[in-house]
């Protein structure tokens, strides 16, 4: 922001502060439960948690609210009378309302627990009961499985893509059903479907995990789907991630050739007595109308092969194949941990134009992951294909050279004779245009639907500014997320890649905890990434791991199993993510130590391959070299950042030996990196802004050096006008600038429109976020095709200094128990609201000026505790709730500091 604007703000502030919060004045005794979470959950079925731990929040109209005590209840019959209860605490004085651990008696597979919660606040309220939530344990050890693996007994060339095999068997139920409850999981993925009706809403089951190590499998309530007699069930199998192309370099079969399948019907019958139906030698198997998927490529459905009534009682199925039982093992099966992927919105075709080339082409108007749902009408055998691009060229043509070899396409073959709706099955497209081709008659915007789809997490952050450009980053960034957090947080998901990329996420999970709550989907991931990791700490570049052996051992990238359960920990309180992390992140720390010391007795690490500042400014002017950043100081840098975390959670943990050994680690490492990249008047090797980055955001430099450093770096920023940096040094860039006071430059970066900058492609018309700062050209031409995707999300890692420093929320203790709201008024901007939704409720934080007004509002959580920043409010007028502020009223304290106002406020 120019000067002279920041002038104006001043004077404004200079008139009039006004503080707003909660303003609802004593109201006693309507304090409430609600929101009970069961492992980040909702009445979850079938989890595998020994000891799942119990959160819920609270509310009331009362400001400065804070729960002294709680009384818990468990019960295996949804009834609360005495002698029905499981576990009762009793009334336990404590303000502990999230991650309580049940520790009554052992769980039991299969059954389901009710529970509900009373609380006792300051005031001396006690609420009455929350609503009974519930949670209901899957199959705890492999002995509940009566079920056989079983595979489809058809020959098929798995060098390349097969017809979907079905399977199915049919069977008697011989009374009332009072409860079922189905188990499924399968090599490949599956679709189940019991009497022609779906089974879950799921998509993409059982997931992709480190699969030999571990495999998913999901529980579903099939009470409904079930009726005495006759009844069937039918499984759909796709090759998916087990044995389909995945990988850049034309890899199938990775995980197996064989499809395979494992079902386990439990039904209760309303006289109390039990029946199973599993997956055995009964079954029956043959192919239908999917006659080919891929994730990468897409699928061929043939509706003239469908076989009608084929999951329904009496179908004939003389003609299918017997199935083969297998011995696959059932000790690496795990409930999930994580939100299923499912459809979760739709969108509509914003035109359909005719490019130059003559191709008629659909624009859904937003960049978009998921499939389309086609409607046709036509005759039979009759073919239409869709093709799927990101972006279209200069000239208007349709654009896929940068999707490589992933053909993204949908082929599909009409039945005939009236109206049929298609989706595609066991594969995603990532698209903004399609490309459709053969449509019978007069194609309308009516006809295809997007559906988008990913991991289904709870929206929890909301950003926006009086900038229009700023909304559409902040836009662009949560499009990002949900394009890429299929299952496993990817990098991309248009080419023939979209693989679980270990630096991707080491820079953005921040960001993604602020949008939603990924506490659960990154909790799953960092499992495979413990599983996959080499015995020798090693950590791969992507998890699942599908690159191979050798592909481990980044920096950047491997420490991602130490920096996103640190961000996990900060983020939501959860201290058991860093104890089952720890092995983990300790195994990393110590692969770089002997990594270091293998050929030196230095800490310097300085002998591993490294992807170093990825895709950093690139100018084609030969004396223009300021962005390319020493990759053996990155990776010095990283290995003292990973110590220095490991280090603090073996503190947590209270690990004392490792403490100490890991303190004296890192300062042995802080000592080698100022050594050997530090010059005496605290220049840092390189001398490119991520050099300065990383050696001030991880704390590297003697303090003394540290205003040189940043002289340094601001200097190069104004020198060049923008910045430099690749997916390292990007996140830390705005968060550095305000951390040592330079707001306005960190706002003048952000505000930027001419490359490189963050709104350069939202000016160019990006809806997601870009790979590369220059995926399409100033002059409209495309960066190397080889790799640029226009839906990654590392560079939208600036999110989180938005929600952070723009907006101010912050936790000040792990997972928001006490929090921190320090707006920072600039960029040009009058209005700034952010709402973030905490495990205690929702906090938010919001500015405005208007007229010679600068206006706060806050929100703070029952429970918690907030230090509010009224910047440049010291010696000003302000008011509170249309008083002068004063202590009392969920004003704890407040206090002068510097030009500040701190305030410490209760809830409300
Ligand atoms: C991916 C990146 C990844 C990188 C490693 C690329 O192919 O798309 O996002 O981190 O390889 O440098």
């Amino acid at each position: 922001m120019p000067d002279q604007q920041l002038g104006i703000v001043m004077t404004l502030l200079s008139v009039l502060m006004v503080l707003f919060t909660g303003m609802i004045r004593a109201q006693p005794g309507d304090l409430t439960v609600t929101g009970l979470k069961v492992e980040y959950m909702s009445n979850p079925v079938g989890i595998d948690e020994h000891r799942p731990r119990l959160s819920w929040k609270l509310q009331t109209r009362q400001r400065n609210t804070r729960q002294t005590a709680y009384r818990l209840q468990v019960s295996e019959t949804g009834k609360f009378s005495a002698d029905g209860i499981l576990w009762d605490t009793g009334r336990v004085s404590s303000d502990r309302s999230v991650h309580l651990a049940y520790r009554g008696p052992d769980l039991e597979s299969g059954k389901r627990y009710f529970w509900r919660v009373q609380t006792w606040d300051n005031h001396g309220n006690r609420s009455g009961w929350s609503d009974p939530a519930f949670w209901e344990m899957g199959l705890l050890t492999p002995g509940d499985w009566a079920a056989t693996w079983i595979e489809p007994g058809l020959e098929q060339d798995t060098t390349r893509p097969q017809p979907a095999p079905m399977l199915r068997r049919e069977f008697q139920l011989d009374g009332n059903v009072r409860r079922a409850r189905a188990y499924v999981t399968s090599h490949g993925l599956y679709e189940m479907k019991i009497n022609g009706q779906n089974v879950g809403n799921q998509l993409f089951t059982p997931g992709w995990t480190s699969y030999h190590n571990r495999l998913q499998y999901q529980t579903y309530d099939v009470t409904d789907l079930l009726s005495s007699g006759d009844n069937a069930v039918g499984v759909t199998l796709g090759n998916g991630w087990f044995r389909g192309w995945i990988g850049f370099s034309n890899q199938r079969n990775f995980y197996g050739t064989r499809l395979a399948l494992l079902v386990q019907i439990e039904v209760t019958y309303a006289d109390g007595t039990t029946e199973l139906i599993t997956s055995d030698g009964s079954w029956k198997a043959s192919t239908g109308p999917i006659r080919m998927s891929d994730i990468y490529d897409g699928e061929v459905y043939d509706a003239t092969m469908e076989k009608k009534g084929w999951t329904n009682a009496g179908y004939d199925d003389s003609n299918w194949t017997p199935v083969r039982t297998a011995r696959h093992g059932k000790v690496h099966l795990a409930a999930p941990d994580a939100p299923p992927v499912r459809k979760i919105q739709e969108l509509h075709p914003v035109e359909i134009l005719t490019t130059p080339e003559g191709d008629t082409v659909v624009d859904m108007g937003q960049n978009m992951v998921g499939w389309i749902r086609l409607r046709t009408n036509g005759p039979r055998n009759h073919i239409i294909t869709l093709h799927h691009a990101e972006v279209l060229d200069k000239e208007g043509n349709f654009y896929t050279e940068n999707l490589r070899a992933a053909e993204q396409k949908v082929t599909y073959i009409l039945n005939g004779g009236g109206d049929e709706v298609y989706e595609p099955h066991f594969t995603f497209q990532g698209f903004r245009y399609v490309k459709v081709e053969g449509y019978p008659g007069e194609l309308t915007k009516d006809d295809l639907v997007g559906v988008v789809i990913h991991s289904d997490m709870e929206p929890t952050g909301h950003f926006e500014t009086s900038s229009a450009l700023v909304n559409q980053l902040q836009h662009n960034i949560v499009w990002g997320q949900k394009g890429n957090f299929l299952d496993i947080p990817t990098d991309c998901p248009q080419r023939d890649e979209r693989l679980g990329w270990t630096g991707d996420i080491q820079v953005f999970a921040q960001t993604a905890c602020y949008n939603m709550d990924a506490a659960g989907f990154l909790d799953k991931w960092l499992q495979d990434l413990e599983a996959d990791q080499r015995e020798d700490g090693a950590v791969p570049y992507v998890i699942p791991n599908v690159l191979g052996e050798n592909a481990v051992g980044a920096s950047g990238w491997g420490d991602a199993s130490v920096i996103v359960p640190w961000t996990l920990y900060q983020a939501y309180g959860d201290e058991r993510i860093l104890q089952q992390q720890y092995d983990s992140m300790k195994q990393w720390v110590e692969f770089m130590r002997e990594r270091a010391q293998a050929d030196s007795t230095t800490y310097l690490w300085d002998n591993n391959f490294t992807f170093g500042d990825w895709l950093s400014f690139n100018s084609d002017a030969s004396d223009y070299p300021g962005a390319y950043t020493d990759k053996e100081l990155i990776s010095t840098a990283f290995f003292a950042r990973s110590t220095e975390l490991l280090h603090k959670t073996a503190v947590i943990l209270g690990r004392n030996e490792d403490a100490m050994r890991y303190t004296g680690l890192h300062e042995a490492i802080k000592d080698a990196f100022q050594v050997e990249y530090v010059t005496m008047s605290g220049r840092v090797l390189s001398n490119t802004q991520t050099a300065y980055l990383l050696a001030l955001q991880f704390d590297l430099l003697p303090e003394d050096f540290e205003h040189a450093a940043i002289r340094y770096l601001l200097a190069d920023i104004r020198e060049r006008g923008h910045h430099t940096t690749g997916f390292l040094g990007t996140p830390h860039l705005n968060p550095v600038l305000s951390q040592y006071g330079y707001d306005q430059q960190a706002y003048e970066l952000l505000l930027r429109t001419e490359y490189p900058s963050w709104l350069y492609p939202v000016t160019m018309g990006a809806t997601t976020i870009w790979e590369r700062w220059d995926g399409i050209k100033p002059d409209s031409t495309f960066q190397d095709p080889g790799m640029n995707s226009f839906n990654h999300y590392a560079y939208g890692a600036i999110g989180e200094w938005l929600y952070k420093t723009v907006a101010g929320i912050e936790p000040a203790e792990p997972g928001y128990r006490t929090m921190a709201i320090k707006p920072t008024p600039g960029g040009g901007f009058t209005h700034v609201r952010s709402i973030k939704e905490t495990m205690f409720g929702t906090t938010a934080s919001e500015w405005n000026f208007t007229g010679d007004r600068f206006s706060m509002r806050v929100e703070v959580p029952v429970n918690t505790t907030a230090e509010v920043t009224l910047p440049n409010a010291a010696g000003k007028e302000v008011i509170s709730g249309g008083e002068e502020l004063s202590d009392g009223n969920g004003i704890n304290t407040s206090e002068e500091q510097n030009e500040d106002l701190v305030l410490d406020l209760g809830s409300g």
